[in-house]
């Protein structure tokens, strides 16, 4: 809920996780999308093996961790994009 935009909008982050099924039984969620958000802030333009180093102290059992890797680069990049418009 601390990443949902105000109104209970999902937050870029939640939102694709949402997109590239990057959940399941959400038990690894919060913990991910927290560390993801706090990586973003920290590396804004990450690669995938990053990313994947960055996952490498959660647990995820349901998903093999390849859409919540997709969902965190997605962001990157969306964020990138943005930031290069403004
Ligand atoms: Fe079930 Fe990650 S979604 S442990």
């Amino acid at each position: 809920e601390g990443l949902a935009r105000p109104g209970a909008e999902l937050g870029d982050l939640q939102a694709a996780f949402r997109r590239h099924h990057a959940l399941q039984c959400g038990f690894c969620t919060p913990g991910i999308l927290m560390s993801a958000a706090e990586f973003l802030a920290r590396v804004p333009h990450p690669d995938e093996a990053q990313v994947r180093d960055m996952l490498a102290g959660h647990l995820c059992r349901c998903t093999g961790y390849s859409g919540i890797v997709h969902a965190i680069l997605e962001v990157a990049a969306a964020r990138a994009e943005t930031s290069s418009h403004a």
